[in-house]
């Protein structure tokens, strides 16, 4: 389908209280602060300590829905984007609608796994649901607990993640302005460039090269679709991989940093996450945004870009 009209009902985000920085890595491995912020942007990431990826989709989700006191008894779909469940049934979103006292309701709800991109996979496939005429409300979350899959004596890969979670309730609507676009994608690894089995292995650079290549594509194709160019978007939030990957792509596309939304520097690469996270981050600086482009990019390999209004 070309276009998806969907109106966003609330966002909300939850990253835990303890903060490992990067000092805190260099008395465990061979690394320090400077090669970490040089090569990478982070200088510290939240840790889950007594909590799972489905607590903290939990706590994304009750955010989203007190964002503009949204009645829950409207959801009847739950869908969320994760690599990092504890348990492999049920899924995280159906663990959600329990928690949240919706059990009696006839709400499908399932997880899906994209790797980083999970959650704009997550929202194209909500959008789909919703606009068909199937469903009405959709509850859609990304949510990890990327340092429970860490290897913590491989300094190339402890070093980059962190845990959170973020969540968006949608309609569909009736207004066209409200039309999303998406532009998702993969191309699957049978290299073994970035698995998780059961712990992180990637080879960066690899990861880094296709990173660098698709994400610009990727925004390309998206304004294509949408017939919009990218004066048209008042703000972009890529995946939080890595800084320099963020600041190729601006120079790639000739655009402003300021025109990327990041937050890395706190929470580090939060995997399906890091997207809706800053969907709800952005309210907090006071720009004034009504389109957004959302880009992202992860294992599998998988791609993901959508445009939408906020
Ligand atoms: N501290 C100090 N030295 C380190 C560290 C560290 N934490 N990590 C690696 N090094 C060393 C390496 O051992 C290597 O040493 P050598 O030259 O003696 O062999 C040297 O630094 C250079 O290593 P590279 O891997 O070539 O470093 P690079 O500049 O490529 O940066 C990085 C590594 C940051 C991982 C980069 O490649 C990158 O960001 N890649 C993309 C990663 C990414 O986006 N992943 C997304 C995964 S998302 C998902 O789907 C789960």
């Amino acid at each position: 389908m070309k276009h998806l009209p969907i109106k966003v009902m609330g966002t909300g985000r939850y990253a835990p209280e303890k903060v490992m920085t990067n000092d805190d890595f260099s008395k465990i491995l061979d690394t320090n602060d400077e090669w970490i912020t040089t090569r990478t942007g982070i200088k510290r990431r939240h840790v889950a300590e007594n909590e799972t990826a489905i607590d903290m989709a939990y706590n994304a989700a009750l955010k989203a829905l007190s964002d503009r006191n949204y009645d829950k008894e409207s959801i009847d779909l739950i869908i969320v984007a994760s690599i990092t469940s504890p348990v492999k049934t049920p899924s995280i979103a159906n663990l959600i609608q329990a928690k949240l006292g919706l059990n009696d309701k006839n709400i499908v709800s399932f997880d899906i796994n994209a790797a980083c991109s999970g959650f704009v996979y997550a929202l194209e496939i909500a959008a789909s649901m919703v606009t068909s005429g199937g469903y009405k409300s959709a509850l859609v979350i990304g949510s990890e607990h990327m340092t429970s899959i860490l290897d913590w004596e491989d300094r190339s890969t402890a070093i980059l993640f962190g845990d959170a979670a973020g969540a968006a309730i949608i309609e569909p609507s009736d207004d066209p302005k409200d039309n999303a676009y998406f532009w998702n994608g993969s191309r699957g690894d049978d290299t073994g460039i970035l698995w998780i089995d059961p712990k992180v292995k990637m080879a960066g650079r690899d990861v880094y090269k296709f990173a660098v290549d698709i994400m610009p594509k990727a925004i390309h194709k998206v304004l294509e679709k949408a017939n919009l160019t990218i004066d048209d978007i008042d703000l972009i939030i890529p995946h939080q991989a890595n800084y320099r990957i963020i600041q190729s792509v601006a120079k790639d596309m000739n655009l402003p940093l300021e025109r990327f939304l990041m937050n890395l520097e706190e929470y580090g690469n939060t995997s399906a996450a890091s997207i809706p996270f800053l969907l709800d981050e952005h309210k907090s600086t006071n720009r004034a945004v009504k389109k957004v482009l959302l880009v992202g990019f992860g294992g599998g390999f998988t791609w993901g870009a959508a445009i939408l209004n906020v």
